[in-house]
């Protein structure tokens, strides 16, 4: 504990915050612009990587240290790396579906491990931006396991995870409109670090088409929902789509599925992404947004 830090209030048994870090976390929009950190150099290799700050962030409120995260859509490890960081560490187990995801993981975590002759990194002070003082890095009890998510998560027991936190794929993939290509020698707007295409028909981005990748995902859901503890709360970060010509509220269409599993929604916390490229979709002929945000779903298992 820091010193001159409030206890938390006696009957908090969700987290270990106090009053003022609680309220700070409830506010529905976020606009941190976190730094590249934690091996960001290989893990930006995977378009969709979340910051582990970020992911620090939640897996601080919805769980205590030593608690069990499950994260079913890992990536390159932004959950596993946020409870490494969490003040104090979490355990955390990680499944992913694509093999160069998993090794781009666990070359991170060595590497971070090795810095300072094995002390590990030091990550920066980002001050109000990420209250609570120093972090450290403890890796110990995160696990990435490659496999796919539907044939992994059935063989968790019931109730054992405390907290799951995931991002999972967005949509049905598309090929690329307006990045890549000659432009991108020219234009920084028609650059893309966006590389999670793969072919493997598990993955849910290579869904038939949205029905379907709405329904896997429900599987999905109702696999959360057994996992996780009575009371214990899923995270899931949701970016809407614009595809085939309109919009399509990826986010709350999810919400509704997870509802249907017994997943109670209880918020939708939106992340801003600064740094998001415009792109000129529509110009100059009609609207097409920038999606410059994304939802953090929070749905609780009532038990
Ligand atoms: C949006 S990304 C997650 C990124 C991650 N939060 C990070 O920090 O790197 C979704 C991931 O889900 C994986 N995926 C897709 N279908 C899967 C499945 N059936 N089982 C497990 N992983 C799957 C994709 O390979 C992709 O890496």
């Amino acid at each position: 504990m820091t010193a001159g830090r409030r206890e938390p209030h006696p009957a908090n048994t969700l987290n270990e915050l106090t009053g003022e870090e609680w309220l700070y976390f409830t506010k529905s929009v976020w606009t941190t612009a976190y730094p590249s950190e934690l091996g960001h150099a290989l893990r930006k290799g995977h378009g969709a990587n979340k910051p582990p700050r970020l992911m620090a962030r939640l897996i601080k409120f919805f769980s205590r240290t030593g608690e069990l995260v499950l994260d079913p859509f890992a990536g390159v490890g932004g959950t596993l790396l946020g409870a490494a960081i969490a003040r104090g560490p979490r355990r955390a187990l990680g499944v992913e579906l694509d093999p160069r995801w998993v090794a781009i993981y666990e070359r991170v975590v060595r590497e971070l491990a090795d810095e300072r002759d094995g002390a590990g990194p030091v990550l920066a002070d980002l001050g109000t931006a990420d209250p609570g003082g120093a972090r450290s890095f403890d890796p110990s009890g995160c696990e990435l396991r490659q496999g796919d998510a539907l044939v992994l998560l059935p063989a968790l027991a019931d109730e054992s995870v405390d907290f799951v936190a995931t991002d999972p794929p967005y949509n049905v993939q598309l090929p690329l409109t307006m990045a890549g290509g000659p432009l991108a020698e020219t234009h920084a707007n028609r650059r893309t670090d966006y590389a999670m295409v793969s072919s493997d028909p598990a993955d849910l981005a290579n869904s038939a088409d949205y029905g379907e990748f709405l329904d896997r995902m429900a599987t999905v859901l109702g696999q959360v929902r057994r996992v996780l503890r009575p009371g214990g709360y899923a995270c899931l970060i949701v970016r809407d789509a614009y595809q085939d010509g309109r919009y399509f509220f990826t986010g709350a269409d999810l919400a509704g599925r997870a509802s249907a599993v017994g997943l109670v929604p209880k918020g939708d916390l939106i992340w801003y992404q600064a740094g998001t490229r415009l792109r000129p979709y529509g110009y100059p002929k009609s609207f097409v947004p920038n999606i410059a945000h994304q939802h953090i779903l929070v749905l609780r298992n009532q038990g």
